[in-house]
């Protein structure tokens, strides 16, 4: 081999191994930080957070945790308000009470937390987080009254599930502020 060829193989090397190479944590964007942390405390699946977190384009190019949290929040708000419609047309054609009070109480109180959590999460975080504590709060008791009936609907249970999930993410978003 002539010394070009060398070099040249030594030029290709250094370049797979630099794409290749771990990227530093500061080079994450901050819903991929809140989404690793995720992970790791709640063992939730860091691709279905990021998948989960990126159907608002703008949630990227955050640039602060109080943004994202926001950004958050309202995907939460969307999210648990799609749930409670659902929960309201089974409720019209299934007379089961763990139905109807998620669907009337539990998620009424979900979203309402949030929207709380919303207004308040820039100026006091800490109490933001509580809020978001209390829509878990309801989460747990919906699911409960669910798994309670004679004939539990279990299918109902990763639908709400999605709560807890958002609940999860906003803890460690906000705990940034
Ligand atoms: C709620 O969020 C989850 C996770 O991103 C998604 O799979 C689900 O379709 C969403 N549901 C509604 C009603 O928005």
């Amino acid at each position: 081999m002539n010394p070009s060829t060398i070099l040249s193989i030594l030029f290709s090397l250094t370049l797979i191994f630099i794409s290749h190479a771990p990227l530093p944590a500061s080079s994450l964007n901050l819903h991929q930080t809140v989404c690793s942390e995720t992970s790791v405390e709640y063992n939730q699946k860091y691709d279905e957070c990021v998948k989960a977190l990126e159907v608002d384009p703008q949630i990227p190019s955050a640039n602060t945790y109080v943004t994202l949290s926001k950004l958050i929040i309202e995907i939460a708000i969307k999210n648990s308000t799609g749930i409670q419609d659902y929960l309201k047309i089974l409720r019209s054609s299934d007379p089961s009470p763990a139905i109807n009070s998620c669907a009337i109480f539990d998620f009424t109180r979900i979203i309402q937390d949030f929207k709380s959590a919303l207004a308040i999460v820039a100026s006091s975080p800490q109490s933001a987080s509580n809020e978001v504590s209390d829509a878990q709060s309801r989460w747990s008791q919906c699911g409960t009254s669910i798994q309670n009936e004679p004939k539990p609907h279990y299918e109902l249970l990763p639908l709400i599930d999605h709560v807890l999930f958002f609940c999860q993410i906003l803890y460690k978003s906000i705990s940034h502020i």
